[in-house]
């Protein structure tokens, strides 16, 4: 059997298959890996500029009281990721001074930025105010009132969203789990009476604009999302009633999930945002309460499946009584995921597309000096050989931006194809770009 990968939900929307080659925004892959050499991040403008049309072609269609849709910076970023997407109408959720920096620095205004975090420093609160962004997503107590006392060391008013943890537990890994009651992650909703008082404590400084509720990331239950509206307009009634306070912002977070294999398999997203836009309108009416503006802060399923990496293939080795082991140039250095979260991937043989798989199935690992570095657990395909190039599918998010440089192995670089064209988004990091940082105190 060998598998056509072209349409398979995993691989990006412009991937085109041949026999031994494929092509992705139309430019040939093997010439892309021999130009800028593996291991290598390939991100497909098509699938990204698409994914960014269905969250807001939805939303203005089925939703009219306006919405706001910012990319959740952590799953991929970089200053030409931020031009496309902001073409494609998203803002930018960000976590740190260094992604506000770059969207300061890509030329944004901090219109579209919505700042969020659970321990922001002074500094990095500053910076968002004095940038003027959008919201500010308030995550704990002590915030409030660093919050509030910046503000008026600046004379300004900030914009807040509070951001609570809504009792929602949903099926994803452990780690990535946000939602439940136990988190680090926002206000225990139960709170929620004293959190709104303390914000009123400080009318000069603080305009209180709405609820933020982020349950986790890659989850495939839309029910997840409908308890959260729905435990939203019971309580932004409550403290209308009793605080008079109107929320005109509902920012429902990101983590909607993808297809990293075919065991996956979520709604595609016009179905997700159609349906939490028929709850939020229905929950509106039953409680009597203004449509606010939606904000959601899509990361993966933006980001995901639009990208790909390319890893030469190296050394064999054959273990008896178990799988080979086959290495690639690359592993846990730009793809941690399969280490900290069990995280499996689909992956096709680019010079030999269309050939039988093998029926022994391998291990792929990766060459850093860890026994936990494992690309795929369980590989079954065309058989691999030194020099083949091994493409993993639905890399593109929380691959680059969690990258380290263990081991000295430099982050490799990301390209962008489109319509024909290839280009970098992030240079290869050179042996040099490994020491910049390096000093030598003046006693050794
Ligand atoms: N908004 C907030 C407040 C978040 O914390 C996150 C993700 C998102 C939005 C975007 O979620 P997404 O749409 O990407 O699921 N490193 C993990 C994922 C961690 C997600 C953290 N927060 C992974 O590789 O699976």
């Amino acid at each position: 059997m060998s598998t056509n990968w072209q349409n398979a939900p995993m691989v990006p929307d412009s991937f085109v298959q041949h026999d031994g080659a494929a092509t992705l925004g139309g430019v040939n892959l093997a010439d892309v890996a021999a130009h800028y050499g593996t291991p290598l991040y390939v991100m497909d403008a098509a699938t990204l500029r698409t994914a960014c049309r269905e969250y807001h072609q939805t939303l203005s269609q089925q939703y009219s009281a306006g919405h706001l849709v910012v990319l959740a910076c952590k799953s991929n970023f970089n200053v030409g990721l931020s031009k496309l997407v902001a073409s494609e109408g998203l803002g930018f959720d960000v976590v740190s001074a260094g992604e506000l920096y770059t969207v300061m620095k890509a030329g944004f205004s901090g219109e579209n930025v919505v700042f969020n975090g659970n321990n922001k420093t002074a500094e990095e609160l500053e910076m968002a105010i004095n940038f003027n962004v959008n919201r500010i997503s308030l995550d704990n107590f002590d915030e409030i009132h660093r919050l509030a006392g910046i503000a008026k060391t600046l004379g300004k008013q900030v914009n807040v969203l509070a951001r609570v943890s809504p009792g929602i537990e949903c099926h994803t890994h452990e780690y990535i789990k946000t939602g439940q009651n136990d988190s680090k992650f926002g206000f225990p909703i139960q709170r929620l009476d004293e959190l709104v008082e303390a914000v009123l404590a400080y009318p000069e400084q603080l305009c209180f604009k709405g609820i933020h509720g982020h349950i986790g990331s890659q989850i495939f239950e839309l029910q997840a999302y409908k308890d959260l509206v729905t435990i939203f307009f019971e309580r932004m009634n409550h403290v209308r009633e009793k605080y008079n306070v109107v929320f005109e912002d509902m920012n429902l977070g990101g983590g909607w999930g993808i297809s990293y294999t075919h065991d996956d398999s979520p709604l595609p997203i016009p179905t997700a945002m159609q349906a939490v836009a028929d709850t939020v309108k229905a929950a509106a009416k039953e409680f009597d309460y203004p449509l606010p503006r939606l904000i959601f802060e899509p990361g993966r399923s933006i980001m995901a499946r639009a990208g790909i990496t390319m890893y030469g293939v190296g050394a064999r080795k054959d273990v008896e009584g178990a799988m080979p082991f086959i290495t690639v140039d690359g592993g846990m250095g730009d793809n941690i995921r399969p280490a900290l979260y069990q995280a499996e991937y689909e992956a096709a043989v680019l010079n030999k597309l269309g050939q039988p798989d093998d029926p022994t199935p391998v291990r792929v690992v990766g060459k850093y000096c860890e026994s936990g570095d494992i690309v795929l657990r369980n590989f079954t395909g065309p058989k691999l050989a030194s020099g083949d190039t091994l493409i993993i599918f639905g890399t593109g998010a929380y691959n680059y931006t969690m990258a380290s440089v263990y081991n000295r192995f430099g982050r490799p670089a990301m390209v962008l194809v489109e319509d024909g064209k290839h280009a970098l988004l992030v240079e290869r990091e050179s042996l040099d770009d490994l020491l910049v940082n390096d000093r030598v105190p003046s006693w050794l």
